[in-house]
């Protein structure tokens, strides 16, 4: 998992995707889908520091969060004021009751390495969804991406939060280990007037996937597949995956 999730540097993650993510467009897209499929409860997977879950929780959504870092968890408790967020890894978890639905986004699939991953996630999030109950979930789109970052390529994104300006130099390099993955070496930067400060460096490999990928796994798990709609992120060919728990 990327360090940037814990060690006080989720308060950096905090602040950055608050530039780099619209979460109330986030919210409005997801609440979208949730409505017209009659969802009212949600279990956010992957809820990171809460930036989406305040807006579910304003809109009155019977929301929870569960996230693999502890530091996140911490930090969203903190945030919201609230015990709606616990700590569970997504392969494998239980809740005390099910729930109507499931959300994945911001691309944390991208952290189901291994196949094995991905079945043992869709195993434990079909055990927790009640009947007729829905998993929406984005992933990056790796017939778009993994071409576009072929041979190595270096992007930069700057973020502006409570007057201070922070940027990352990212080099995304696809691996020829296992699946569609790629390196993501990146470094952190604060910028004062005439000079950067190196936060911190981090260096991780995440997955993309193809939809052919996620029609199989999904059906191999029991999800009827429902929809999948393009959705580009600020840094990502993503898409949005809606699928139904079958009997
Ligand atoms: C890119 S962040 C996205 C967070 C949030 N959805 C957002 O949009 O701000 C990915 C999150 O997934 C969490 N994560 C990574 N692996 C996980 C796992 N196995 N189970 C649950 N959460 C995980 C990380 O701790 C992190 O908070």
């Amino acid at each position: 998992m990327q360090s940037l999730y814990t060690n006080g540097l989720e308060h950096l993650y905090d602040a950055m995707y608050q530039t780099f993510i619209n979460y109330e467009e986030e919210y409005l897209f997801y609440s979208t889908l949730l409505n017209k499929y009659k969802k009212n409860q949600v279990l956010e997977v992957g809820s990171g520091t809460g930036n989406l879950a305040k807006h579910f929780i304003v809109n009155n959504y019977n929301y929870n969060g569960l996230d693999y870092s502890e530091d996140m968890v911490a930090l969203a408790k903190k945030k919201l004021a609230c015990n709606r967020f616990v700590q569970g890894d997504m392969r494998h978890f239980k809740l005390n009751q099910t729930t109507q639905s499931v959300i994945i986004t911001g691309r944390t699939s991208s952290y189901l390495l291994s196949n094995e991953d991905v079945h043992n996630a869709l195993q434990a999030i079909y055990n927790n969804l009640e009947n007729q109950g829905i998993l929406c979930f984005d992933f990056i789109d790796a017939n778009r991406f993994i071409k576009s970052i072929k041979g190595g390529v270096k992007m930069v994104h700057h973020a502006t939060f409570k007057q201070k300006t922070y940027y990352r130099e990212s080099l995304l390099t696809p691996t020829t280990s296992n699946n569609f993955m790629f390196y993501w070496n990146a470094k952190y930067y604060e910028i004062n007037a005439d000079s950067r400060k190196l936060i911190t460096q981090d260096d991780s490999e995440v997955r993309a996937f193809t939809k052919n990928e996620w029609e199989l796994f999904l059906y191999l798990n029991n999800f009827e597949l429902m929809e999948c709609i393009d959705k580009p992120s600020y840094m990502f060919d993503t898409y949005v995956v809606v699928a139904g728990k079958m009997a």
